[in-house]
């Protein structure tokens, strides 16, 4: 690693904020801030149950994951046209870009679309054509994960498969989020099983609340490449050595772990021991517009609560690049350019 380990701690916001990184759990839905609602919402004529942009950031108050899912939810419903969907993608890249993010593997959700009537071609043409147009206007390669919300049934997530497949080309992998306790992976092990098939990267959330028994057979039945949270698995020690030795990356999010009260302040966050038990734990957002911060405030605010150093700083973007779903080749790039900037920090 070619970093010292003393930059001081007053300077560690600017390299937080300079190193490049990759965003691999993000959900493009959960970025959509209030202004974005309200324009959206005037645009398509739809009614909204909030009278302002403050009224609405007000409601952001939260004391589970289930209770920021029924304002998440209702929060997409303004998303109708093809146009809204580039707008909603194309202010998240703009911000992940100003952040220093170089790669980001992107979460939607078609389900929360095409359940209120929008075709699901709408949904990712609309999302795709902005993460093509930032590789070369913003400078971050931008790809897609349709997710499965795992709160409906199987049989939906088959239907709602078949109608991306004609979209394949616009998507790399599937994902399995939503209402986590009592919807265990094993719910979805068949229509993973298709997607593998199918040549798709395969992720899942488990052990955001739910039980490190989620993270297991996420890994052990859906074959999942990635977990998205996990950070209920240091309460298994042999779920630690199985994570450790396969490499398995963790996709952890400081602040959404915050505002969903996972963990009651952020100095008690542990992602400190998942990287010093040899975890391939990374930072994201997951849903910026409603927990308060981008890529970089996870990074900032998590650092200065738990004393992180720069060393860790150095391996949670390394880590973020080794987890994605790059090829070898541009993994090199993305590391290389991670080591030019340490060594111009120093
Ligand atoms: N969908 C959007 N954010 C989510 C989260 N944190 N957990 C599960 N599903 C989600
Ligand atoms: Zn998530």
């Amino acid at each position: 690693m070619p970093v010292a380990q003393t930059i001081p701690a007053n300077r560690l916001p600017d390299l937080l904020r300079r190193m490049p990184k990759a965003e691999l759990h993000i959900h493009i839905e959960g970025s959509l801030e209030p202004e974005l609602i309200f324009a959206l919402a005037a645009r398509n004529g739809v009614q909204i149950p909030y009278a302002s942009v403050e009224e609405l950031r007000k409601a952001y108050a939260f004391s589970n994951l289930q209770s920021f899912l029924d304002i998440y939810y209702a929060g997409a419903s303004v998303l109708l046209k093809e146009q809204d969907f580039f707008d909603m993608a194309w202010a998240y890249l703009e911000r992940a870009a100003a952040d220093n993010v170089v790669r980001a593997e992107i979460f939607f959700d078609p389900q929360t679309h095409t359940a209120r009537g929008v075709p699901m071609e709408t949904v990712i043409k609309g999302l795709h054509r902005a993460c093509r147009k930032a590789e070369g206007g913003l400078g971050v390669d931008a790809s897609l994960i349709l997710c499965f919300l795992r709160h409906l049934s199987e049989e939906e997530a088959f239907a709602t498969l078949e109608a991306a497949l004609p979209f394949r080309s616009g998507f790399i992998g599937v994902g399995l989020d939503s209402s986590e306790v009592g919807h265990p992976p094993e719910k979805f092990a068949r229509v993973f099983a298709r997607c593998r098939e199918l040549g798709l990267h395969l992720v899942a959330h488990a052990g955001e609340e739910g039980p490190p028994a989620y993270v297991w057979t996420a890994l052990d039945l859906l074959k999942v490449e990635r977990i998205d949270h996990g950070v209920q698995s240091t309460k298994d020690p042999a779920l630690m050595a199985r994570l450790a030795r396969d490499r398995i990356p963790l996709t952890v999010c400081p602040l959404s772990n915050l505002k969903l009260c996972v963990f009651p302040k952020l100095a008690d966050h542990n992602l400190g021991e998942l990287l010093d038990a040899g975890l391939v734990a990374t930072v994201n957002s997951d849903d910026p517009a409603y927990f308060g911060g981008y890529m970089n405030d996870n990074f900032v605010q998590t650092f200065a609560a738990t004393g992180l150093t720069s060393a860790h700083a150095y391996q949670l973007a390394r880590n973020s690049f080794e987890g994605s779903f790059a090829d070898k080749a541009k993994k090199q790039q993305y590391i290389d350019l991670l080591d030019a900037t340490f060594a111009a920090f120093e």
